[in-house]
Order: structure tokens, then sequence, then C-alpha cells
């Protein structure tokens, strides 16, 4: 099985703080990992790594490849990929309508513009995305006009309509109600059975479903443990990643955090 994600020894700095040195993470198609860190552990740097927003420091033995190739053109790497993000949330553009938004994973673009063309089928594919998350009587409605819920069904519309085989999620569930976020939930449940290659960062240990085996616990930029859930996810270890004691609660396959 071929790698999907390949980071090997890259050092990454946003502004003047170095928030990755030496960085190396690999994941294979098929997998699925949730990386899990304190904020600021670099978890949306990585993702942004990844889309092509932030750059490697240029280094002899540095690599990042996606999809077995060199990032070197950001939007055919983008338009490979399904992303949720905050950050997407924020500049996405408010004028958009429903519609469009979805419409513009096949581009990966923040609107949808005169130049792009939409085959019939496209359109209905979209359409038939909006009904799988129940937000198709919101089709005309603009972005900046919809709840941070309904924002975020959006963006996962956008992110799944052109059937990527890699979804990169950052904090996926946050501004979700408790119906939304076992709906999202459920959903990225069923994406993980049809093949998807799930990516998943977040500090909520609830939003990672039971299909995610492998964890990554990030801290200040380094990968301190790695492995499977059983033998990660312990109080101790919870403990010490977020400088807090933590008790963790386990039930069918999905943990919580409550205070220590
Ligand atoms: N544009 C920027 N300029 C300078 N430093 C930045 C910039 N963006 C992020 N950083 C710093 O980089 C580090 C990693 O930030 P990042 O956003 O990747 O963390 P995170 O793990 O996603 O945190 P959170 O859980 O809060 O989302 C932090 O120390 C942050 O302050
Ligand atoms: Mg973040």
């Amino acid at each position: 099985m071929s790698s999907i994600i390949d980071i090997h020894k890259a050092t990454v700095y946003r502004g003047e703080t170095c928030v990755f040195s030496d960085f190396s993470f690999a994941l294979q198609e098929g997998e699925h990992a949730a990386i899990l860190g304190p904020n600021g552990a670099g978890k949306s740097t990585l993702l942004k790594l990844l889309a092509g927003g932030v750059h490697p420091f240029p280094l002899d033995e540095t690599r990042v490849r996606i999809f077995g190739e060199e990032c070197s053109n950001v939007w055919e790497v983008r338009k490979r990929l399904g992303l949720v993000s905050h950050d997407l949330q924020r500049d996405y553009l408010i004028c958009a309508e429903g519609l469009n938004v979805i419409l513009s994973g096949f581009y990966a673009s923040n609107d949808t513009y005169e130049y792009q063309e939409f085959s019939g089928a496209q359109v209905l594919r979209a359409c038939e995305v909006m009904e799988d998350l129940g937000i198709e009587s919101l089709a005309g409605r603009r972005f900046g006009h919809l709840s941070t819920g309904e924002q975020r069904r959006f963006l996962l519309g956008r992110a799944l309509v052109h059937d990527p085989t890699l979804l990169v999620l950052d904090e996926p569930t946050s501004g979700l109600d408790l119906k939304a976020c076992f709906q999202y939930l459920s959903l990225l449940r069923a994406q993980i059975r049809r093949g998807k290659t799930v990516l998943l960062v977040t500090h909520h240990l609830h939003e990672i479903p039971p299909e995610i085996e492998r964890v990554v616990l990030l801290k200040e930029g380094q990968i301190v443990a790695e492995g499977s859930k059983a033998n990660l996810f312990t109080d101790g270890n919870l403990s010490r990643l977020f400088d807090q004691p933590v008790t963790l609660v386990r039930a069918n396959g999905w943990y919580q955090a409550l205070p220590g």
C-alpha cells in the first residue's frame, strides 16, 4: 500500500515561531489517524502544510509528498482532498450561496466563479450531498447568513462533493449541536466504511470515531507518542499531554475526557 501522506524531516515556521523542526509523519492509503494535542501544538499548521497553505523551510533532506507527489501545484492537491477547518470557515466568502458552496468543492475555491464550468451531473451530485446532510432547504441562503453549524455542514458537503480519497478534518464538530455532531460523526463513519482515508486533528476526544484506531499525540510540534488508542489513551498519557489531570471514560469504542 502506498503512502498518501509522506512528510519527512520538515521544518516549518509561522512568522518567527518554529512550529516543526525535523518533523516526520506518514499515512498509508486506507489508514486513518487522529492527531491529538493541546492548543498551539501545531495541528492546524500540519494541515496547512498538506494543503499548501504553509511551506517547509527548504532543506535538502526535507520531503512533503501527498498522493505520492511533491506538493508543487497546491490547486491540484486541494482538488484531490476534502478539507474542513476553522480557517476555511473564517475565510470562506460570506456572499456565496449554499449550492455554490457545495459546488466550489470541485475547484477547491472559496465561491464559484464565472470561468468555472459545472456539468449537469456535478449539479445533481451537489444536490444529492445537500440532501444527505439535510441542508437542501438552505441551498439559496448566503454563507454569511447561516449558523455556525449550518456553515460546517455546507463545508462538509463541499469536502465530499468531488468524492476525494483523502479527508482532512480540523476539529470538525466544533460549533455543532449534539444532534448535528452525532449526524456528522455517523456521516464520517459512513465515509470511512466507503474506503476514504481520514486524517483528523483535534483536541476533542469525543470526535474520534471508533474506526480511527491510530492516534498521534502532538505537543509543541513534536510527536510524543504514536500507536493504537487502546495503548495510548490512558489517564496518565492524556494528563501529561494536556498538562492537566484527566480521567478518561470509554463507551462503545468512544472516549470522553473528564477533569481528573
Ligand atoms: N500566522 C502565525 N504567525 C506566527 N505564529 C503563528 C501563526 N499561526 C500560528 N502560529 C503559532 O504556531 C503554533 C502552532 O499553531 P497551530 O495553529 O498550528 O496550533 P494548533 O495545534 O492548531 O492549536 P489549536 O488547538 O489552538 O487550534 C502556535 O504557537 C501559534 O501561536
Ligand atoms: Mg488549530
